[in-house]
């Protein structure tokens, strides 16, 4: 079997890891892979949002299956190229990728299907935007409704806070035509949780819930970033918790998304929050989450491969819940100095050799391999999970194996589950 990965980062690192553990056989390549991915695939030097020159590229070297990483070449059409030229392919079309790659649409499709979400407005005129800001008051969350790349979704504290995020969007245009429409809604409080549905578009595997941390600083202080860490399992997500998520969240969302002419084919995020009032959707994703999928699939004990090429295939899903081994995984990022603001690149980089084990896995993200280096060359660098019996030795060896990776200007948070830990002790 002949496997192409679109996308190079944590989470392509971690697909490519386990779709080998499925298929050991199989010839795998990879868009420009990372460092890390280097050495398990073949190297195709085209971008991954080149969808033409991809889908040519597959058809003349005989790809079975193809699967995408990211929402950038979902979004632009990869899926529907694909099954043009009549290559399976796993993911959602253009049209369905709608659900991450316009907030507005996303938003609008929750109302609609009555799935619990933020109040919010959207807006395209400055004033009138700042206007409604100056009238519901804060706290408030401003976001660029196109894609960019994790960074637009601001949670403001003051007025003047949400005023200055919006006017960068809508006045100043830092996000592009990704910010020239703009959601902005009600702050909500609670616990976030990160679920996958793998899906044929109305039936659903769901995958093993898990907790991500975006803020950069410990205590989950400072900016958002892309992600620094994540764990799974988490016990919030009772049994009870997610049969609702399954029948007032994800199935309600396919049906509405079908019903609008979008079914939606491939990997499903739904990023939850449970506020005192009861579970509501903060966002919707087309694709595994970035760090989560690097806790997601190592305790994964299904066949991945089996779901994807069933969907990719156009073939119906089984639903359930993919069986998982009982440990927990904690996976800690190790990032640039810097990181999320502006940072270096092309600095060594040093993994200890004995580091990686059964149970301790170094997923690169941002580094390359040059003449015989290892280098960085993005701000989440590289996601170290541990696998453990309980969350405290994971989050123990997890913490003490990134602080083990060298490189200049490296820093990671010590804290990776530090909710979980507190509920467990
Ligand atoms: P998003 O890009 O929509 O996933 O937002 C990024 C992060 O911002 C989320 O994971 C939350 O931590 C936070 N966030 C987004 N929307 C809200 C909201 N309505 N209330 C509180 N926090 C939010
Ligand atoms: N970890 C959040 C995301 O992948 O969007």
């Amino acid at each position: 079997m002949r496997i192409l990965i679109v996308g190079n980062g944590g989470r392509e690192h971690a697909l490519l890891w386990k779709l080998r553990r499925d298929a050991p056989a199989a010839s795998f390549f990879a868009t420009q892979p990372n460092g890390g991915m280097v050495s398990d695939c073949e190297h195709l030097e085209i971008e991954a949002t080149d969808v033409d020159s991809l889908s040519s590229w597959a058809r003349s070297n005989q790809i079975d299956l193809t699967i995408v990483g990211p929402e950038a070449p979902l979004a632009a059409g990869i899926v529907d190229h694909f099954e043009k030229v009549g290559l399976p392919i796993f993911g959602p079309h253009a049209k369905a990728a709608r659900i991450e790659s316009s907030k507005a649409y996303s938003k609008e499709l929750m109302r609609n299907a009555g799935i619990p979400t933020a109040e919010h407005r959207t807006f395209t005129d400055l004033s009138t935007a700042e206007a409604w800001i100056l009238r519901q008051g804060a706290p408030i969350v401003v976001k660029a409704s196109g894609l960019a790349a994790g960074k637009g979704a601001v949670v403001c504290t003051t007025e003047q806070e949400a005023l200055s995020a919006v006017r960068s969007m809508l006045g100043d245009f830092i996000f592009g035509e990704a910010g020239r429409e703009v959601v902005i809604e009600e702050f909500l409080e609670g616990e976030e949780l990160s679920v996958f549905a793998l899906t044929d578009g109305e039936h659903s595997v769901i995958l093993q819930p898990s907790q991500d941390h975006k803020r950069v600083g410990e205590g989950d202080t400072g900016p958002n970033t892309g992600g620094m860490g994540a764990y799974a399992p988490v016990s919030i997500a009772t049994p009870e918790l997610m049969a609702e998520v399954g029948s007032k969240i994800i199935q309600p969302t396919l049906r509405a998304l079908a019903e609008d002419g979008s079914p939606f084919q491939g990997l499903l995020y739904a990023g939850l929050i449970k506020t005192e009032s009861g579970l509501q959707v903060i966002e919707f994703n087309c694709r595994f989450g970035d760090p989560e999928t690097q806790v997601v699939l190592p305790l994964m004990q299904d066949s991945l491969l089996d779901l994807i090429a069933t969907v990719a295939e156009g073939g119906r899903l089984q639903p359930g819940v993919a069986a998982a081994r009982p440990d927990v995984a904690v996976t800690t990022v190790v990032a640039s100095g810097g990181y999320p603001s502006s940072y270096e690149k092309s600095k060594e980089v040093t993994i200890p050799r004995q580091l990686e084990s059964e149970n301790c896995i170094v997923f690169h993200a941002g580094t390359m391999r040059r003449e015989g280096q290892l280098l960085t060359s993005g701000g989440r660098v590289l996601a170290v999970t541990a696998l453990a019996p309980s969350i405290s030795e994971a989050a123990e060896a997890s913490a003490d194996a990134a602080g083990q990776i060298e490189f200049e200007g490296a820093f990671h948070r010590s804290d990776i589950g530090w909710r979980e830990q507190l509920r467990q002790d």
